[in-house]
This record gives C-alpha cells, sequence and structure tokens, in this order.
C-alpha cells in the first residue's frame, strides 16, 4: 500500500499515482529511497565507478546455495539447518556446512542442539554437529540476548560471518536467510557467488505474496532459482488420518508454475517435524526411515543434482 504521506504528496502535485513509481528496483539512492520525482535526481553510475562490491566465492567452500523466502516463519531454518538437503550429501562423504545469515533471530543453533562459542583463529571455527559444520550470530551472543544494533554494525557481522569463518574444504554450504528483501538479502546476492537459491513458502496467498517478492530479487540479480519447497502442504491427523490442507494445498506449486521455476516437493505438517526441530535432531537423524526424512532426501537430490553435486 502507498503510504498516506507519499498520497498526500501525489494529490498536491498533481503526478500520476502510478505504482511503477514505487517498484523498489526503480531509482534507488539512499538520499532518496522512495524514488520521490525530483529535478536534481543523481546521475546513473556504473557499480564499479560507485565501489560496489564485486561477488566472490568463500574460500575452500565449493558449491553454495541459499535457502530463502521473503516471508517469515515458513520454515526455512527448519528446512535448511535439519540436514533435509545435506543428507545425500554427506553420505557420499563430502562435507557440508550452514551458515546461519539471521543475525536477529538465529535459528542454527537451537535446530542443530549446539551452543558454545567458536574459536577464533584470526577467523571463526565452525561449530560441529551431525557431522554439519555451522556458524550462528547465536554462538556470539547468549540464546536469550537480543542484537540491538543499527544497520551498519548488521552488515559488518555479516560480512565478517561470509567472509571470515574457517570452513576448512567444503562441499556444500547453505545459507540460512531471514525473511524479508533488505541488507542481508543484497549484501548476500552482492557479494557472494551463489550456485542458487531455494525458495520455501507455504501454500497461504499470504506467505506466497511475500515469495514471488524473494523471487523475483533472486530473478533482478541473476542468481538461478533453484524451485521451490511447499512447506506445511497438509496435516494428516495422527488419530484418524483424516487430511486437511490448513494453509491451502496447491498455491506452491502454481506460484512455481507460473514464475516457470521448479516445484521441489511438498513437506507436510507435522507435529514431530516441529517437536524434532526444538529438540535439535533432525527428522532425517531420527527417524531415518520415516516418510519425512524420504520426502527431505528427494528434494535434497533434486537441489544435488541441479547443482552438480
Ligand atoms: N513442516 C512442518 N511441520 C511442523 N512444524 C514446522 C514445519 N516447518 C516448520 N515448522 C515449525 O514452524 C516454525 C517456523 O519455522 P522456521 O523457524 O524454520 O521458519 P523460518 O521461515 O526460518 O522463520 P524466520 O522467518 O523467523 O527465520 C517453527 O516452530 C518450526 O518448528
Ligand atoms: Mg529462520
Amino acid at each position: 500500500m502507498i503510504p498516506i504521506k507519499l498520497l498526500h504528496f501525489f494529490a498536491s502535485t498533481g503526478l500520476p499515482k502510478s505504482k511503477s513509481r514505487f517498484s523498489s528496483f526503480n531509482a534507488k539512492f539512499h538520499e532518496n529511497p522512495l524514488g520521490l520525482p525530483r529535478s536534481d535526481a543523481p546521475p546513473v553510475i556504473p557499480r564499479m565507478q560507485r565501489g560496489l562490491p564485486q561477488k566472490r566465492s568463500i574460500p575452500g567452500v565449493g558449491k553454495v546455495i541459499a535457502v530463502s523466502s521473503a516471508k517469515g516463519g515458513v520454515g526455512k531454518s527448519t528446512i535448511a539447518g535439519k540436514l533435509y538437503f545435506i543428507h545425500p550429501v554427506a553420505l557420499q562423504g563430502r562435507k557440508v556446512g550452514i551458515l546461519d545469515t539471521d543475525i536477529f533471530g538465529p535459528s542454527i543453533p537451537k535446530l542443530f542442539n549446539l551452543s558454545g562459542e567458536p574459536s577464533l583463529d584470526n577467523r571463526l571455527i565452525p561449530l560441529q554437529n551431525y557431522g554439519v559444520e555451522s556458524m550462528s550470530m547465536g554462538f556470539l551472543v547468549g540464546e536469550e540476548a537480543p542484537v540491538v544494533w543499527r544497520g551498519l554494525m548488521v552488515m559488518k557481522a555479516l560480512q565478517q560471518l561470509l567472509h571470515e569463518v574457517e570452513w576448512g574444504a567444503l562441499d556444500l554450504l547453505i545459507l540460512d536467510l531471514p525473511p524479508g528483501t533488505g541488507d542481508t538479502q543484497l549484501t548476500i546476492t552482492q557479494q557472494i557467488l551463489l550456485d542458487g537459491a531455494v525458495i520455501v513458502s507455504t501454500p497461504q496467498d499470504i506467505a506466497l505474496i511475500d515469495a514471488v517478492k524473494g523471487i523475483n530479487m533472486f530473478k533482478k540479480v541473476n542468481v538461478p532459482l533453484l524451485g521451490i519447497i511447499q512447506n506445511m502442504s497438509i496435516f494428516v491427523c495422527p488419530k484418524c488420518n483424516h487430511e486437511t490442507s490448513i494453509f491451502g494445498c496447491d498455491g506452491a506449486r502454481r506460484t512455481a508454475e507460473k514464475h516457470g521455476i521448479e516445484h521441489l516437493g511438498d513437506i507436510p505438517l507435522h507435529q514431530s517435524i516441529c517437536a524434532q526441530a526444538d529438540l535439535g535432531k533432525p527428522t532425517v537423524i531420527s527417524e531415518p526411515d520415516g516418510i519425512y526424512a524420504q520426502i527431505f532426501r528427494e528434494i535434497a537430490k533434486r537441489i544435488c543434482n541441479k547443482i552438480g553435486l
């Protein structure tokens, strides 16, 4: 929705209330973030001359993928963090790491049942559980301590997490992204050579509206979209086996079709997935032969195939 202040502005200037004026990809300068019409708009200067960072790879890391959705609470961390992608790769003796890029609400320590400070050897040394290397802001601050930082501090911390972790030799690094399409997403997509992005969404329209924003952001910055995972697709009653589509049933699949990307699979809403997240014990570890582990493995295989792992 267009802010009321801006509507007043256009009412007074008589300019058209075209939506495209507010496209987040239009004229974006820090002194005019809403792209308001102005006579002294700064000239467009090429990226290099503006001193913007060039994309680079993370030392020692083979492939890097981002698990994202502009929507919060749809299961990004649960999916990224519980080895669902990792298992088939790990089975082949390859090394996998996960980087929690959520500075304000890190989830990886809990999901991996990890605590303690990563040692410092000029660079941060990741912690390990289930054979997976992980790094998170949550290792550096207490579980109950809020990070009360302004943007510049957050970006500095993110850059250190991206460039100053000693991963050793990893075949795959998974980045668990926070919700939104802001600073963190921009920094990652501008600074890191990503092999692809996986979008997670529930089937509900209200989640998909934001997921589509995420899709368009990755398209805009030329990061390959590996596909959408539809999380919480269906709920099967453990007592009577009745199936309920709590958040709708097919939204993410239709969105995938519409945007020309692959629908990677459906993950049901299930109490055990939630409980295992709190226990810090991934489904593929606690119930390796269960139906959910099988679903995650299939999705993981698809992703690994797509990035050539
Ligand atoms: N398929 C599922 N079945 C049951 N619970 C789930 C499922 N997927 C995720 N959850 C639960 O939903 C909640 C949100 O999941 P999660 O924290 O992974 O989302 P997120 O997208 O990473 O959130 P944020 O945007 O805050 O980073 C958690 O309590 C998690 O355990
Ligand atoms: Mg998360």
